[in-house]
């Protein structure tokens, strides 16, 4: 797909239609954007390569952008292959290209093409690259999310192409071409965010006192939308974002079931939330639905309740897997309250405790309940009193 987004710059990327699932994880039911683009100056530069699974294609967009032009300067921002993967390929072609990037990224180079040689050129943080009319500025941006990246700054149109920050999943030939032009960017972007830079919060937050002062006029990310209106939305999520702020109050009840019992105490606490005017309850079957997006709900909201059986004298699978998520993506600064199940032993509490109690600033409110196989009349008071507490925080 060939669009303008900046005086002598446009978009070059493909969509991925056929993926299910993005880094070998992640459900992406719209599909998957990689973005590259292309800069003719008096020098031209393509900005990024793409996946090989579309490699063909983006070749084609290539060739028809470049209108009969070679080349200069291919600037990789990030390593990472769903980007890096046709850099080979882009260099037998042709053979005068030099790539632009930083060490760690050249040195990277040799790693996913050993026995091949680059002309390269390395560049630091501050460092400039001039075009003829365009100049690009680059900004390392180290662990976001790889420790290779960098962004780079076109000082004549106010594009910063920003490797993967700021991107979502979908297609763009679904979720749209522009972000004003995307239905619910928020919603993917968040579940995005959270589960491929939610553990690096800090470095997205150096990244942003970097961005912030040069004011960008248009923000060309690696996945999803190119964002050109409205951009302190964007730009203030991923403030609250990256620092671990509440985006929504509510709270987030997940629950890990194995007979249906800790799934009828998990919608009891709903109901019994949403009468007590909680603004808003989501909620996740940490067995049957998307665990990135319960990832996602978790650091949405400031409070959780989590509601899970006891299994082989421990937690059950799929809430000790969803636990341990949360402590790999650095989840912190926030509320939790607990009900475990067990018909003979119940074991769950210590160990979602203890899990819990590993984390940064993450306290345990109310008492654990603890339900014997089936949720009982006399066990409603003390979920109750569980619900008003986590409601209070
Ligand atoms: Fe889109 Fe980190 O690669």
């Amino acid at each position: 797909m060939i669009r303008n987004i900046a005086p002598d710059t446009c978009y070059i990327g493909v969509d991925d239609l056929d993926l299910n699932l993005f880094e070998s994880q992640y459900r992406v039911p719209e599909g998957m954007a990689y973005n590259s683009y292309l800069i003719l100056d008096d020098k031209v530069a393509v900005m990024d390569t793409v996946d090989e699974r579309k490699g063909e294609e983006w070749l084609a967009c290539l060739e028809e952008g470049l209108q009969g032009r070679i080349p200069d300067y291919l600037v990789v921002h990030h390593m990472e292959p769903d980007h890096s993967s046709m850099i080979l390929s882009l260099a037998q072609r042709y053979p005068g290209i030099r790539i632009v990037a930083t060490a760690k990224a050249i040195a990277l180079l040799g790693q996913f093409f050993e026995g091949s040689s680059f002309e390269t050129i390395a560049v630091k943080d501050g460092d400039t690259l001039s075009l003829g009319h365009h100049t690009l500025r680059f900004l390392t941006a180290p662990m976001v999310h790889w420790p290779e990246v960098a962004v780079s700054y076109d000082e004549l149109t106010g594009v910063l192409f920003s490797a993967d920050a700021f991107g979502k999943f979908g297609a763009l030939s679904t979720c749209g071409f522009f972000g004003d032009e995307d239905g619910d960017w928020v919603c993917e972007g968040r579940r995005y965010y959270f589960n491929i830079c939610g553990k690096y919060g800090g470095p997205v937050q150096v990244l942003l006192k970097k961005v912030l002062p040069l004011s960008p006029k248009v923000i060309a990310p690696l996945h999803g939308p190119v964002l050109r209106k409205d951009l302190g939305y964007y730009l203030d999520l991923y403030e609250t974002w990256s620092t671990y702020g509440v985006e929504t109050e509510g709270v987030f009840i997940a629950c890990a079931s194995i007979h249906g019992g800790t799934l009828d105490v998990a919608t009891y606490l709903r109901d019994r939330l949403l009468e007590m005017g909680c603004p808003k309850v989501a909620f996740s079957d940490l067995t049957r639905d998307d665990p990135a997006e319960a990832v996602e709900d978790a650091f949405r909201y400031g409070r959780m309740i989590l509601a899970a059986s006891s299994y082989d004298g421990g937690l059950f699978t799929p809430a000790y897997s969803f636990l341990h998520t949360l402590q790999m993506k650095a989840w912190q600064k926030r509320k939790v309250a607990l009900v475990e199940n067990g018909s003979w032993a119940p074991s769950a509490g210590r160990v979602m405790k203890e899990m819990l109690g590993a984390m940064k600033d993450v306290e345990i409110v109310g008492e654990t309940v603890t339900i014997r196989s089936r949720m009982k009349e006399n066990d409603r008071a003390a979920l109750d009193k569980l619900a008003e507490a986590i409601l209070k925080q």
